[in-house]
């Protein structure tokens, strides 16, 4: 079997090929031609007994998968990307702990709990902190590359390490009481979890699971610890040893581990590249500055999809767009995919931040494992933009971005900005 649609050798996991673009042109054929393609992938790449997975591109297919947790199975692993065969049985089995990685009913009792934590209450709670803290990250880059500033007053910056990586961080360690001195730790563990396939990094898979180590380790750390002295923050409320089906201190480890990973390197790249694709759309980033429109946020999430694809694993011999899937093939969602579909986008290719409705698929397609984090991302991201169109109302690009390698993120190592001068 091998998808004629495509390229030879084609393979949308490649994260070569993410490093330089996402496959936008290839999945507009597979979309028209092939929706549910079988992609080969090179033998020995993933770790898999098989050796490719299912495309899945069109926006009602990646919903339909991800509405039947029954038929599509989140148990087997859920990253549809190249391990370059090093992932073990023992891996996948540990990732099974992580809700991620689970199916109803167990996934629907976990969800259920942490959920208490991500009501919209809990996250209006958040909005003053976070609006002070997202005001407080653009000054500081504005007054440091002040201070170094050229002669007209004007200087450049890399905008994802000075602006996009700050609030994700700070607005998780926030939400489960991280005290600040500890706050970079959680940084630096959830960097080396997640970019182990790009070289620049030099992060090895051993790496990588020790600070997956050392993260649930600290978490359990600040569970215990609220347990014995309860904060009334949203840890005490989780791991509460009273409240009926509370959170074990392990459980609650691994929530954090998920968090991390979950919560920071999404967002983050959602506002790199928000910020990207506002900034090459001169009219919408005016459009931006002038009206600040309450639709920006999620357009930034469908334009980017932060997130490329997730993975599903079938559970029996079943049909999905005329295809014979059978049980045990990998079935990949590709949201960026979805996000541009026309049968359900008006231009899908434009850029418009005023698009409303505006149905995306950017957190999920709408199944038990919809993003819990979306409301917040989606408030993080207003709030930045806000707080850079009040200071930086002239900022440009002064590059072009350096993109992560990989295929699970549609990232952004270094954008350089420039301001004034
Ligand atoms: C799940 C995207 C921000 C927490 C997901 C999924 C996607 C996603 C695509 C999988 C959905 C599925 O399988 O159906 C994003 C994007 C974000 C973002 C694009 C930023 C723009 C956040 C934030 C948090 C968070 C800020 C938490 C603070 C989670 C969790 C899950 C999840 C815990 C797993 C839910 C489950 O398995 O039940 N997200 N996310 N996300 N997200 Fe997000």
């Amino acid at each position: 079997m091998s998808c004629p649609h495509l390229p030879e050798g084609f393979d949308a996991t490649d994260p070569d090929l993410l490093e330089s673009r996402v496959p936008h042109a290839e999945f507009a054929r597979l979309r028209r031609t092939a929706p549910v393609s079988w992609c080969p992938q090179p033998r020995g790449a993933t770790g898999f007994d098989d050796e490719g997975y299912w495309a899945v591109t069109r926006h009602a297919d990646v919903k339909y998968v991800s509405t039947r947790p029954e038929l599509y199975s989140s148990r087997e692993n859920t990253a549809i990307i190249r391990f370059n065969g090093h992932i073990s049985r023992d891996q996948i089995e540990a990732q099974r702990l992580i809700m991620l990685n689970m199916d109803p009913p167990e996934h629907t009792r976990v969800r259920q709990i942490v959920q208490r934590g991500f009501t919209p209450r809990a996250i209006r709670g958040l909005e003053s902190a976070l609006r002070d803290r997202a005001r407080r990250i653009v000054e500081e880059a504005s007054r440091d590359g002040g201070a170094g500033g050229g002669a007209g007053g004007g200087f450049d910056f890399d905008f994802v390490t000075r602006i996009a990586v700050e609030l994700p961080l700070q607005a998780i360690a926030e939400l489960i009481g991280v005290p600040q001195e500890d706050r970079a730790r959680i940084f630096d563990w959830s960097n080396k979890m997640v970019a182990y396939d790009d070289p620049e990094y030099a992060i090895t898979e051993e790496i990588g699971a020790e600070a997956a180590t050392e993260i649930i380790g600290y978490s359990m750390n600040l569970a215990a610890a609220r347990k014995e002295c309860p904060a009334g923050d949203i840890v005490t409320r989780l791991v509460a040893a009273e409240d009926e089906g509370n959170l074990s201190s392990d459980e609650f480890g691994l929530f954090v581990l998920l968090l991390a990973v979950a919560g920071n390197e999404t967002t983050r790249n959602a506002i790199s590249n928000g910020m990207h694709a506002l900034l090459t759309h001169p009219d919408q980033w005016e459009l931006y500055k002038r009206e600040r429109p309450a639709t920006a946020a999620d357009e930034i999430v469908r334009w980017t999809s932060p997130v490329v694809s997730f993975q599903r694993t079938a559970t029996r011999d079943t049909e999905l767009g005329g295809r014979n899937i059978r049980k045990g093939d990998r079935v990949g969602l590709f949201y960026s995919s979805a996000n541009r579909d026309p049968e359900v986008f008006e231009n899908p290719e434009v850029f418009d931040i005023t698009r409303d409705p505006n149905p995306h698929l950017g957190f999920g397609g709408g199944g038990p494992h919809f993003c819990l984090g979306k409301s917040l991302a989606l408030r993080e991201i207003d709030l930045i933009f806000g707080a850079i169109a009040d200071t930086f109302p002239d900022l440009r690009l002064a590059g072009d971005p350096r993109r992560l390698r990989g295929s699970w993120l549609n990232g952004i190592k270094e954008l350089r900005v420039s301001t004034g001068g």
